[in-house]
């Protein structure tokens, strides 16, 4: 049938028929939202959104967080175009190769030399090869409180969801805890020599300040004596040089968060490694692994060691991509974006606070993170966090139009936003309020609670 004759609850069970999980990535499934969410999108511009039957929806999640500029910006769209129409994509290698590396090293703190991919998956796998064939050593250090590094086997094997991948592959992929000094400790000892690489968000929602946490910090990460004493990424610089060890920053979010040079930039830890994606190319498809040339060059063709295949995508070069993300530099650096992104944050932090406050809600609705990458959150009585709760409150978000399953800002997002949100909030947590009370929650929800991604079973 074709799509213009059907209801968006058609063409979303249609594509369950076609694609198995209804669409390509796991956290925009249909068991990750409420059941009023919109099924299916045709549009977006700015900060807005609209599904097939036009419903208007305000965009604070953009995509998987693949905006740092807003929805079709125009300056990069217009770049775009002029890279199509010179040829997508070339027999050797193309101008805007050199282009974008020259602009990247010369940006990037880590970066001296870079690789492109198409998403960061690639990049991230094509990291801890590397690391691995640099070290000759089999093991993996990944932060376990961070959700996700890849979809390749090296990290889905360590996890719930691990079905299909190699059982004696599981055993190479070690876990860590952020800010948690002992657990990483305790992992360089039980495999002394033995660890490749660690690997991390280099930030999250915790200050790497966290463990111990000196008084006096300034935004930069430096306390006032330009001391990084305390500074858990400090720690993992030294340790890892101390072992031999990789250490590898996956700024796939936190980069255009903390600033376009990165949060390695943002905290002055230099990475051997690091992995870029996700809001460089403000949606379109360009991934980097950049870092060190005397590991990076292991995957060229002019040395005398041992060859690594890196990378070697038949996409890897294509023109919309690159062009995207040198137009997508470019602008954020001109407008101070990181700024702006900053700003937006903070008055949405206390929007929610003073909302939540105003409500009795402050320990069942909470807004968490730094400014600049800040997540909404809903907790049962206990403090745990509560799926149920979660997913009424953005039944009624959604009821709103507002669309804020986790939080990217962007150039587009104003204060009119910000203001906006506040009012749906206002309305939301009025009703929230009222199911709690009346012991309603479960009842009221429109469809199944929202259930995590990595689970073993539908
Ligand atoms: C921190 C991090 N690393 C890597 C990835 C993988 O990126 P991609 O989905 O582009 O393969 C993601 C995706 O969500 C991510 O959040």
């Amino acid at each position: 049938m074709p799509y213009f004759n059907m209801s968006a609850e058609q063409i979303s069970r249609a594509m369950h028929e076609l694609i198995p999980g209804g669409n390509h990535t796991y956290s925009k499934g249909d068991d990750q939202f409420p059941g009023n969410a919109p099924k299916v999108m045709a549009r977006a511009k700015g900060a807005y959104c609209w599904d097939v039957e036009d419903n208007e929806y305000l965009d604070w999640a953009m995509g998987n967080r693949v905006m740092s500029l807003g929805h079709a910006n125009d300056h990069v769209d217009t770049k775009v175009f002029e890279a199509m129409r010179l040829g997508a994509n070339f027999t050797r290698p193309g101008i805007l190769e050199y282009e974008l590396a020259a602009y990247l090293t010369d940006h990037w703190p880590c970066a001296e030399m870079v690789k492109f991919g198409k998403n960061g998956s690639d990049v991230v796998t094509a990291a801890v090869k590397l690391a691995r064939a640099y070290t000759g050593r089999p093991y993996v250090l990944v932060c376990g409180s961070h959700p996700f590094f890849s979809i390749h086997d090296w990290y889905i094997g360590s996890t719930e969801m691990n079905s299909g991948t190699l059982p004696s592959e599981r055993p190479y992929t070690l876990k860590f805890i952020y800010g948690d000094r002992g657990s990483v400790e305790a992992a360089f000892a039980d495999y002394k020599d033995q660890i490749a690489a660690l690997i991390l968000e280099p930030v999250k929602n915790d200050s790497p300040y966290a463990d111990p946490r000196p008084s006096d910090l300034t935004q930069s990460g430096m306390n006032r004596n330009g001391d990084n004493t305390g500074n858990f990424l400090q720690y993992l610089r030294e340790k890892t040089e101390a072992e031999g060890t990789v250490l590898i920053f996956d700024e796939m979010i936190a980069a255009m968060r903390f600033g376009s040079r990165g949060a390695h930039h943002h905290y002055g830890i230099l990475p051997d490694l690091a992995t870029f994606g996700k809001a460089i190319s403000n949606g379109y498809s360009c991934s980097v692994l950049a870092g060190k040339r005397e590991i990076m060059d292991l995957g060229g063709i002019t040395h005398d060691r041992e060859r690594v295949f890196l990378l070697s995508q038949t996409h890897g070069s294509e023109t919309v991509g690159l062009a995207a993300t040198l137009a997508t530099m470019r602008f954020y650096n001109e407008h101070n974006v990181e700024d702006h992104i900053w700003s937006i944050g903070r008055a949405l932090k206390a929007a929610v606070t003073d909302t939540a406050r105003a409500k009795g809600l402050s320990e069942r609705v909470r807004i968490i993170g730094f400014e600049a990458n800040p997540q909404i959150l809903c907790f049962d009585e206990s403090g745990a966090f509560s799926s149920t709760l979660n997913t009424l409150f953005h039944q009624y978000m959604i009821e709103e139009g507002v669309l804020i399953p986790w939080i990217t800002i962007t150039h587009a997002h104003r204060m009119a936003e910000v203001d906006r949100t506040a009012e749906a909030l206002d309305r939301a947590l009025t009703q929230l309020e009222s199911a709690i009370a009346a012991d309603a929650v479960d009842r009221l929800l429109l469809g199944p609670a929202q259930k995590p991604v990595f689970r073993k079973y539908n």
